[in-house]
């Protein structure tokens, strides 16, 4: 682990003390100011490339304007999500005069295109045969799942370098003095107000993860927190197994991103956690497959179904991946 903080030029405003949790808003009074939002007005001049919605961009920007700060994003890719939600930030600051901290963190692979051996960088993408066609990611030199193509524009961001194009990105729409960019395969964990998940597209990521979500929302204590998940969390099985960790209390769907209030843990997370498989057998199934998203759909049910018999519950465990 390790986390390298980048600070752009101007550096960032000072932190108020108010940075931890005050002020928190409910999803139903972010709801109104999210409709309330007219996209053209705050969509940055210059987007990035990347995979985000004209709801959920206009989503980002409510929770960076009106959630109480400190604030996380976790998967940025090029930047897209994070403009959005940075204008929140800047606008928090500039109109509302509050000062937040907002993290946005990523692995920022390298291309398969690069031998990595020397530099000894950890997340990378490789060629499944060597050659090229489906791509496989690995984060801390592990195996994590596939792309059937890298696509050409993501080909082109990885040869410049993910984490300066971001950046780039950032300081091109002049966002850059609002945003810490973090690199890791984990986040600093504080007591956010506000939590953004980029990460998890399937049952394996949402399964690695989950411990690390568990302990954010620890971290915030009696505190409610805003998360949102991109790609539907994973789809339904993912979400069922979710709802059987979080006190769930609202939510809300913004294109791909699932939005949910979270009041804690629920009093019997522990044995959710202790019933999920070890995600080692989980991805050989994935690697074997290429990366099918069927085999990610049948694993996610699986996994629900296992969660499901384990709590005594009838949980619906649907087919679907919505990554
Ligand atoms: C689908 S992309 C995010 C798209 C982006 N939010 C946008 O607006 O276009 C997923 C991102 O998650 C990152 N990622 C995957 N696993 C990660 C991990 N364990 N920790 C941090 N970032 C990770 C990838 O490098 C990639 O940039």
């Amino acid at each position: 682990m390790g986390f390298l903080a980048f600070r752009g030029d101007p550096p960032p405003p000072p932190i108020s003390d108010d940075i931890f949790i005050s002020g928190f808003k409910t999803l139903k009074y972010l709801r109104v100011k999210q409709a309330a939002v007219t996209y053209n007005e705050i969509v940055a001049k210059k987007p990035p490339f990347g995979w985000f919605g004209e709801e959920e961009y206009k989503w980002l920007y409510t929770i960076g304007r009106h959630c109480p700060g400190p604030l996380l994003e976790q998967g940025p890719f090029a930047g897209l999500s994070t403009t959005a939600f940075t204008a929140g930030v800047r606008d928090a600051d500039q109109i509302d005069g509050i000062k937040k901290m907002f993290i946005s963190t990523d692995i920022f692979p390298m291309t398969p295109k690069n031998d990595k051996s020397e530099m000894g960088y950890p997340h990378y993408w490789k060629y499944h045969d060597g050659k090229g066609g489906i791509a496989d990611l690995y984060v801390d030199s592990k195996y994590v799942g596939s792309a059937g193509e890298m696509g050409p524009e993501r080909d082109k961001l990885l040869e410049q370098g993910l984490m300066p194009s971001m950046v780039g990105a950032l300081n091109k729409n002049g966002l850059l003095p609002w945003v810490h960019v973090v690199v890791g395969s984990t986040y600093p964990n504080l007591k956010y107000g506000a939590a953004f998940f980029d990460t998890a597209h399937g049952i394996v990521e949402v399964v690695d993860r989950l411990p690390s979500w568990v302990a954010t929302a620890e971290m915030a204590g009696d505190a409610p927190i805003i998360m949102s998940f991109h790609d539907h969390a994973g789809g339904p099985s993912c979400r069922d197994i979710i709802k059987e960790v979080f006190d769930i209390r609202d939510a809300e769907t913004f294109d791909q991103t699932w939005a949910v209030e979270v009041h804690g843990l629920q009093p019997e997370y522990k044995k959710v956690l202790a019933a999920l498989p070890s995600t080692a057998d989980m991805t050989k199934k994935v690697y074997d497959s290429g990366g099918s998203l069927d085999v990610q759909s049948g694993e996610a049910q699986r996994v629900c179904n296992i969660v499901s018999t384990t709590m005594g519950k009838n949980l619906e465990c649907a087919a679907g991946f919505e990554g």
